[in-house]
Order: C-alpha cells, then structure tokens, then sequence
C-alpha cells in the first residue's frame, strides 16, 4: 500500500515523497510582474515538497486578474523565475510551472484599458468573477470585473502561441515541467464550458469543439517541451468563477481521453468545491480514472490523514496541499512525524510583505 512519504516517478522524475505544493496564487511579484528575492525564498523553504506548482502564472497581459501575480512572457520574469528554481533544484526539488490565462476574467483597470478577452462575451454574472487589484493606499483588495469581448480566431491562434511561448521560455528559466491551469474558471475552462462557451465556430458546440483549444495547446506545447513534462489541472465541477458546465461527465470524460491519447504525465484533480467543503472527490474520480492512465494528483480539503487513505486505496497518487503549504514550510516532514501543524493565519494571503509568506515556522525552530 502506497504512503504520501514514498517515492513516486512522474515522467522522467523520481520524486522523494508524495506530498506536493499545489498551486498558490501569492501576489508578490516586482515591477513587470517579475519575481524577486522574496519569492526565491518563498519557494526555496517549501523544496521538501516532492513536487511543486507555482502559482498561476501569466503567459501575457491579458491574462491578468490579480495584479502583482508573476508572469512568464519577457525576458526579465524568465530570468526572475531562474534563481526560483535554481534554490528549488539546489534543495533536492523538484518544480513546475502553473501556465495562466484569466481570460474573461479580468478588468480594464488592470488590463491597461482593454477588455478581458474570452470565449464568448458572457457578461451575466460579473459579480461572481475573482478580480484583485493593489489600491492606491495599499490595500490589495477584490475589483469589479468589467465585460469580456469574443475572441477571434486569429486571436485564439496568437494566444495558443503564448502558451508555447509560456512553456519555452519556462525550460529556459530551469523549470522541470510546465502545468496548463484548465480549472477555476480560467481560459481554457471557460472554452470547455458549454456555458461559458457559445461559439459557434470550430471553437464551440460540441465536446470536441470545446476541447479543440486545449488540443490546439497541447501540440503547440509537444513542439518545445516533452509532454512527459506537461500536466494539466482540471475542476470539473468547480463553482469558482461562475463556470457552470450542465454535463461535466460528457465533458472531461472526452478531456480525459484527450490527456491520455495526448500522453500528458499527469492530471490533476482541483476539487475545488471542497475548499468550502462540499467535495466532489469521488464523483471526480469516476469520470478521471477510467479515461486516464497516467500520474493522477489529488487536491483540496484534504487533511493529511485523509490523503494517506486516498493514496492507500490507490484512488491517487499524490496529493497537492495548498493552505496547509502556506503555513507549514516542511509541510512533508510534519506529515511524516504527523504533526504538529501551523496554525494558518488569513493575513498575506495574496499581496504584501514576509508576513504570512515566509515567516511561517519551520518544526526545529
Ligand atoms: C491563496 C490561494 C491562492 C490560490 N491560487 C491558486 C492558483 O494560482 N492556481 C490554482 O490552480 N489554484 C489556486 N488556489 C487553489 C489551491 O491550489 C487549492 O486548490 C486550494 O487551496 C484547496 O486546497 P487545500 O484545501 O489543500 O488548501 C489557491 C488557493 C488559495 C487559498
């Protein structure tokens, strides 16, 4: 029976535990979203984990919807990110890159005056899109989301083109992988969504319309980096951002089979209806499982022990833990002593100093 602290290989890794970081949006980026020394030692303090994902990361301008959040597009944020993984490679770690686009998600505060760009213009429910901006006095506080615009399809072209930009310029920056954030109502959600997506071109309609600009992605991607380096994060039925999907079973049974016949390394499951604690883990697994054969990766809500079951039964292979990462810096040494815990404090979350990001005590301190 597998335990979280053993070994795992994911593509051509071997990875000393099955403990790893998921994905956390931390706001802390310098001038021209380029990442600085405070998120090289943000980074380098949680290596124990056996795989980390970065935060979110934009592959453009137009994928912002938290501003400060890092992005992945000028030279400047690739040499950034270098001593990012450089610390994380020095410590015995391994680590991804969460590759970005907000997409109808967005404001033209903070996108330099332009529409967000989406799917479909969908504008009927802006009050339900995660919108965060740095006030003058400050404050890094939630903004009005204001209305998205269709994309063309030479524009759906071009984006593509920034993911495969995205996943070249995070080899040049050392990175061991890239991961294509499909869940929580991002971009490419949004395409997968029948709701959020009424094209009516190649682009929209059926499943496989829908799921033609992931396609598009991933062998754009394949042209620069291996896809035994590439994973993707799906929510199927995510509520995060509004992204309703009437039949999440047709349409990730298809996304599936599509990482699969794609040879994706890994799939991970954002449960994202669990952070407030309605999982949907199992009905998940359900439509995962049978459809994919590579490295499954679990997330949210899970306390540790609940993990270890899940990795016991085989139901996953790893587990991503996200806020208990915030505030337990050797998060896989706790795990493997079971506990004690950090306690994790609300201040910092996204935007700010050292306070709640790298002041969390390590277990000898
Ligand atoms: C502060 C914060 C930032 C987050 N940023 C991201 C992100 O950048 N990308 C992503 O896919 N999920 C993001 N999430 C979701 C987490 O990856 C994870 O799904 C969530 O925290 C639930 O897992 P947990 O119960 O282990 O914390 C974020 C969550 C939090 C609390």
């Amino acid at each position: 029976m597998a335990r979280l602290t053993d070994t795992i290989t994911v593509g051509e890794f071997s990875l000393k535990n099955r403990i790893f970081m998921a994905p956390l949006t931390r706001c802390r980026a310098g001038d021209g979203d380029v990442p600085v020394p405070i998120n090289v030692e943000y980074y380098r303090q949680r290596a124990s984990a056996g795989l980390i994902v970065t935060e979110a990361t934009n592959i453009s301008q137009m994928s912002c919807a938290f501003e400060h959040a890092p992005g992945i597009y000028s030279d400047a944020q690739v040499a950034g990110w270098k001593p990012v993984a450089d610390a994380v490679h020095a410590n015995d770690g391994r680590i991804f890159v969460q590759l970005w686009h907000c997409g109808r998600v967005g404001s033209s505060a903070i996108l330099g005056g332009q529409d967000p760009i989406g799917p479909s213009a969908v504008n009927d429910d802006l009050g339900a899109l995660q919108v965060y901006g740095l006030m003058a006095n400050g404050v890094y506080a939630q903004i009005a989301a204001t209305p998205s615009r269709a994309m063309t399809v030479d524009e759906i072209k071009s984006t593509i083109e920034e993911y495969r930009m995205g996943a070249a310029n995070a080899i040049n920056a050392g990175f061991d992988g890239v991961e294509l954030h499909a869940a929580n109502g991002y971009l490419i959600h949004q395409f997968l969504s029948p709701t959020m997506n009424i094209r009516d071109d190649s682009y929209g309609g059926s499943v496989e319309n829908r799921g033609r600009f992931l396609r598009d992605i991933l062998e754009a991607l394949s042209g620069v980096i291996p896809m035994s380096r590439v994973g993707v994060r799906i929510s199927p039925f995510a509520a995060y951002n509004n992204t309703r999907d009437p039949d999440p079973v047709e349409t990730y049974s298809y996304v599936c089979r599509m990482l699969d016949e794609m040879g994706v390394v890994y799939t991970h499951i954002a449960d994202t209806n669990a952070w407030p604690a309605e999982p949907d883990m199992d009905e998940i697994l359900a439509i995962v499982r049978p459809n994919y054969s590579g490295i499954v990766i679990g997330n949210a809500g899970m306390t540790p022990q609940q993990a270890e079951q899940r990795v016991g039964s085989g139901d996953l292979d790893a587990v991503a833990f996200g806020r208990m990462f915030i505030s337990n810096p050797d998060l896989p040494e706790r795990i493997a002593q079971q506990g004690p815990y950090n306690d994790l404090r609300y201040v910092g979350f996204y935007g700010g100093t050292a306070d709640g990001y790298t002041d969390y005590p390590f277990l000898d301190e």
